[in-house]
């Protein structure tokens, strides 16, 4: 038997990449009979057992009712503190046993509530090549800047600014017709593919965190 590979997707806006890595999922390439069982490459099996969503109103939220996906959405104005809701979101975590969690698009900055117990266990994607462009509006911070290539990013979070071990990145062409729409038609493209690859990387345990490096085997 294969051991489920659990994983939390925290997202709060359309949820494109949460619905990529449940296609994913859904087609084999995660889990199930499809994904090669050799010494080599075991079978995976990945489970996406919560979304975590701060927007109640989000299209993810409906993303991961229409996919069956249980779902904690909050209202952080509902909540003392970050620290509260994010203790609450850590018992979900591990009453659930989760072994990764996804941040896909989650607008908010974690305190050490959770950064310090999921270290090396929690990652972020970001549509740049980090650590050019941290923070909002990175495609656009890119087009501003007048860069000739830009693109993705899957790191390790360590509580700053989308700042953490990169374990993955892929580049983006930027041609002067580009707008901000072309340009992030492109890019989500690619993290729909590169997320669930990092994500398979990961489950296989072929990514090994030394120091501020990874290493991908
Ligand atoms: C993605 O571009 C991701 O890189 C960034 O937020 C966006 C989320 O898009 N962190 P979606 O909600 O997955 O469609």
């Amino acid at each position: 038997m294969t051991k489920p590979f659990r994983i939390a997707v925290f997202a709060s806006g359309s949820g494109s990449n949460f619905q990529a890595i449940a296609d994913a999922v859904n087609a084999g390439r995660l889990a199930g009979d499809s994904v090669t069982d050799s010494p080599m490459h075991p079978r995976l099996d990945v489970r996406i057992e919560l979304l975590v969503c701060d927007r109640p109103k989000a299209q993810v939220v409906e993303r991961a009712r229409q996919l069956g996906v249980p779902a904690f959405v909050f209202r952080p104005k509902d909540y003392a503190d970050r620290e509260t809701y994010e203790k609450e979101i850590l018992e979900r975590l591990q009453a659930l046993e989760i072994d990764l969690v996804v941040m896909a698009g989650y607008m908010r900055l974690i305190t050490n509530v959770l950064v310090e117990p999921l270290y090396g266990r929690l990652i972020n994607i970001h549509p740049s090549l980090l650590p050019s462009f941290p923070g909002l509006d990175a495609i656009k911070q890119a087009l501003d800047y007048g860069v000739k290539v830009t693109g993705v990013t899957v790191h390790y979070v360590d509580g700053g600014m989308d700042t953490g071990p990169i374990i993955a990145q892929r580049s983006v062409e930027i041609t002067p017709q580009d707008t901000e729409e072309s340009l992030a038609a492109r890019i989500h493209e690619i993290e729909h593919v590169l997320l669930p690859q990092v994500i398979e990387r990961i489950a296989r345990g072929q990514v090994q965190l030394q120091g501020n490096i990874t290493i991908t085997s």
